[in-house]
């Protein structure tokens, strides 16, 4: 956020002022704890209300997770059709939202609504951890594996479900894991000790991947065999069903994706999917892999995969293999 008149605190673990793009906000309070504050809201993407309310503060939620924090706290941020919207609609996406706060071992403080043509919901989420153990997105080291908890091709299963292009088994299995939490896999993490983690949503699974190696100290090879996609997703991508977004992502990252190998253009779609509540990428030392797979089981992380590592060159490349 360059330009910005921010104010130089030393307790700002990560912030705009710090040069680092993390997932959510850092705050010194103590030499054992630290506040740590995101926010994310959307207009729906999926019919239910209910659902939606349980993506939207997955999602929200998710960015504590990935910094290694605990949920704490949440507050609704509301955006309401008052005049032509049915109130028990927006009170099931509270409720949806709710609901996973609560799962989250957290509670809602309050919160926000506004009268807008269009609805959006999210939340602002307060997390709390210790200083010294704070996950950041950039400090892999080489020789780490990187592991991906959730499977990717949100962006263009939810595109298939609006076209009425997907079954009714492949709109669910998206729903549901959109609404999962990234808890049991950051509880894994946590337990097992990981260099990195950040999580995948908008910018896709290329973009994300470079956002871990924003430092510029190594490249990261990946290997597409080992990415877990949704049941359909290349199907989708084939049929010219797509998000927007895609191909903005693949727009701006394709030139950080080096591709060795014999991969189609419907392939290399799938890794510029933006991701709506994606998965954890971590990147765990070697040593520490088995275990963090072996934890990831033992939580019932439905789907999990090493997808690639972290490698000394090229530097700041993602390769593809
Ligand atoms: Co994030």
């Amino acid at each position: 956020m360059c330009g910005l008149p921010l104010i130089m605190d030393p307790n700002i673990i990560a912030g705009p002022s710090v040069e680092r793009a993390e997932d959510a906000g850092v705050y010194k309070l103590s030499d054992e704890l630290a506040l740590v504050q995101s926010v994310d809201f959307f207009t729906p993407i999926v019919d239910d209300p209910f659902v939606f309310g349980q993506i939207a503060a997955a999602n929200a939620l998710s960015d504590l997770y990935a910094m290694g924090a605990r949920p704490l706290s949440a507050l609704n941020i509301m955006a309401f059709p008052v005049a032509k919207m049915d109130i028990s609609v927006f009170r099931a996406v509270v409720l949806g939202g709710l609901d996973k706060i609560h799962e989250a071992g957290a509670v809602l403080l309050g919160g926000h609504s506004i009268d807008d043509p269009e609805m959006k919901y999210g939340l602002a989420v307060t997390g709390l951890a210790h200083p010294e153990k704070i996950v950041f997105n950039s400090s892999a080291q080489i020789g780490d594996k990187i592991v991906l908890t959730k499977p990717i091709g949100t962006g263009i299963v939810s595109t298939a479900v609006k076209r009425g292009a997907a079954s009714e088994a492949q709109a669910k299995t998206v729903a549901e894991t959109m609404a999962t939490l990234n808890k049991s896999a950051a509880e894994a993490m946590l337990k097992v000790g990981a260099s990195a983690c950040t999580d995948v949503t908008g910018f896709g699974l290329v973009g994300h991947l470079c956002e871990m190696m924003s430092d510029e100290r190594f490249g990261i090879r990946l290997e597409f065999g080992s990415i877990p996609f949704f049941e359909g997703a290349l199907e989708f991508v084939k049929a010219k069903i797509a998000p927007g977004g895609l191909f903005r992502n693949r727009k701006f990252y394709s030139e950080r994706l080096l591709v060795q190998g014999e991969f189609s253009k419907d392939d290399l779609k799938l890794l510029f999917d933006p991701q709506t509540s994606g998965g954890l990428l971590i990147a765990v030392s070697g040593p520490r892999c088995e275990s963090l797979l072996a934890e990831l089981e033992a939580a019932n992380v439905g789907t999990f995969a090493v997808i690639g590592e972290v490698i000394a060159e090229p530097v700041s490349k993602v390769v593809l293999a």
